[in-house]
């Protein structure tokens, strides 16, 4: 169990991530990511591409710029309704995001409400600034993105991008003709999105500067579900909590079968159990810990007709909390899209024309981060984050017993061969018993250690993170051992 101050402290002593700019009294919102933070997210977006890249050679990652002109985010709808609820108190000025003053007053969440409903609510409620206790205004709609002027005369409107999603409806065509006019096609971007937060008071979770990786799969609805292997899922238990359980802890098991037999589409469950398998088997994420939250009509995104939440648990955060969302968008943006350039989305693939739909998988890269961060903390003697080892930042550690008797030199030898093939760290100062705690710190799997046996040509220790048992390997053996160890297809002692 880890609270909130405990992760982010252990974030802080051990280089993971801290809020931005505290230099001058911190930015809220923002984020930076130390030594041990940006390698632990390498690694979550190699296991991403790897999952998800993986599940058809027609799926590709491209790039595209972080700043759209305003007509490419009017054709989404971005700018009439990329909008939050906006609360002011009329006596001290301090501003709030109307759900969240509502959540904060009945531990509910009430996503989805009009600002004349919000208000009702606030009355009902007899809400007051929690800052100064004055009364509040009248919600009001606000729009979430960052503007910006492009260029010296100011005409040019631009906003940052709220989701990285438009720079894929935007290269669609490019990219349908550079791979050979088929469908699906799916195009993925991990890079950084902007939303201008109300008030983003959850820490690490509410960023206003953040880092997505989204896959966009672009289909003919007629077609889709007959390229995939559904009967493959088709018994998988997806954890499920529908859209009226949403202020419930838990969440049931419901065959992909069985929620095809209440309409949702084969195509669509077939890929919350490709994302429920990167969760539970990729991320270890314990599966009571994992679920996909159903959200109404009232509460999906406004491009959504089918939105499920992806929610992990997280002591630090309260409950369950959104990681990322499996979203049926239609041809919403497309459609968007060609209405307002007046160029035609619509390709031509198995005998149809059409403008393809959209399903996305869409994930917030630094929620996974803190998540994992969450879960792998355990605090008991000693602090030791149980990371799965491919995300762990550093994979081995390398020690002398002592810094002396010609161990070091032997160690750091060793150290410069494993780490041509591992991320590797070599640590001499203090005791060793301090080097492996800064090691269980950061989360590595396996240390190995130089002593006098060694020298000896008796082999090396290799120390596990969890068990913090040991066992002598020989040095012939030494990178074998580690590879199976990594892969799981021997567990230790074994
Ligand atoms: N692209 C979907 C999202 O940003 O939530």
């Amino acid at each position: 169990m880890a609270s909130y101050d405990d992760v982010m402290s252990l974030s802080v002593r051990r280089g993971f991530l801290w809020p931005a700019v505290d230099l001058y009294g911190g930015f809220a919102g923002f984020y930076d990511y130390g030594h041990n933070g940006v390698l632990m997210r390498r690694r979550w977006e190699d296991l991403w591409i790897e999952t998800f890249l993986g599940l058809s050679d027609d799926y590709h990652l491209i790039d595209t710029t972080t700043i759209l002109p305003e007509p490419a985010l009017k054709a989404s709808g971005h700018v009439d309704h990329f909008t939050d609820i906006l609360v002011t108190c009329t006596r001290c000025g301090e501003s709030y995001r109307g759900d969240q003053l509502l959540e904060a007053a009945t531990h509910e969440e009430h996503e989805g409400l009009t600002p004349a409903e919000i208000d009702a609510r606030i009355r009902d409620l007899k809400i007051r600034c929690p800052n100064c206790k004055g009364e509040l205004g009248p919600a009001r709609p606000f729009n979430m993105m960052f503007p910006l002027e492009v260029g010296p005369t100011g005409k040019d409107r631009a906003y940052l991008r709220p989701e990285t999603a438009q720079g894929v409806y935007l290269n669609f065509k490019r990219e349908f003709e550079a791979l050979r006019r088929r469908l699906p096609l799916g195009l993925a971007i991990i890079g950084r999105a902007y939303r201008n937060e109300i008030s983003p008071r959850q820490g690490a979770y509410r960023m206003r500067e953040f880092l997505q990786a989204e896959l966009q799969i672009f289909f003919d609805p007629a077609t889709f579900a007959d390229g995939l292997r559904f009967d493959a899922v088709a018994s998988t238990p997806i954890r499920i909590a529908w859209a009226t359980e949403k202020n419930q802890p838990g969440a049931h098991d419901i065959a992909a079968k069985d929620l095809v037999a209440r309409d949702l589409p084969p195509w669509y469950v077939y890929h919350l159990a490709a994302v429920q398998r990167f969760y539970l088997d990729g991320l270890q994420v314990p599966r009571d810990a994992f679920r996909f939250a159903e959200l109404d009509e009232k509460e999906r995104a406004f491009y959504n007709k089918i939105h499920f939440d992806i929610q992990v648990k997280q002591e630090s955060l309260g409950g369950f909390k959104e990681v990322g969302g499996v979203h049926y968008r239609t041809d919403h943006d497309l459609k968007g899209h060609e209405a307002m350039s007046h160029l035609k989305q619509s390709v031509t693939f198995g005998g149809s024309k059409l403008i393809p739909h959209v399903l996305e998988l869409s994930f917030g890269v630094d929620r996974n981060i803190w998540t994992l961060l969450d879960l792998s903390y355990s605090k008991g003697e000693r602090v030791v984050l149980r990371l799965p080892p491919r995300i762990a930042p550093v994979t081995v550690g390398v020690f002398p017993l002592v810094n002396k008797d010609g161990l070091p030199e032997k160690a750091e030898a060793l150290h410069a061969n494993l780490r041509k093939r591992l991320t590797v760290s070599y640590d001499e100062s203090g005791s060793i018993g301090r080097r492996y705690a800064r090691m269980d710190e950061i989360g590595t799997p396996f240390s190995v250690t130089v002593d006098h046996e060694t020298l000896e040509g008796k082999g090396v220790t290799v120390r596990e993170r969890d068990s913090q048992k040991q066992i002598r390997v020989k040095e012939a053996d030494l990178t074998d051992t580690l590879d199976r160890l990594l892969a799981g297809e021997v567990t230790f002692g074994a």
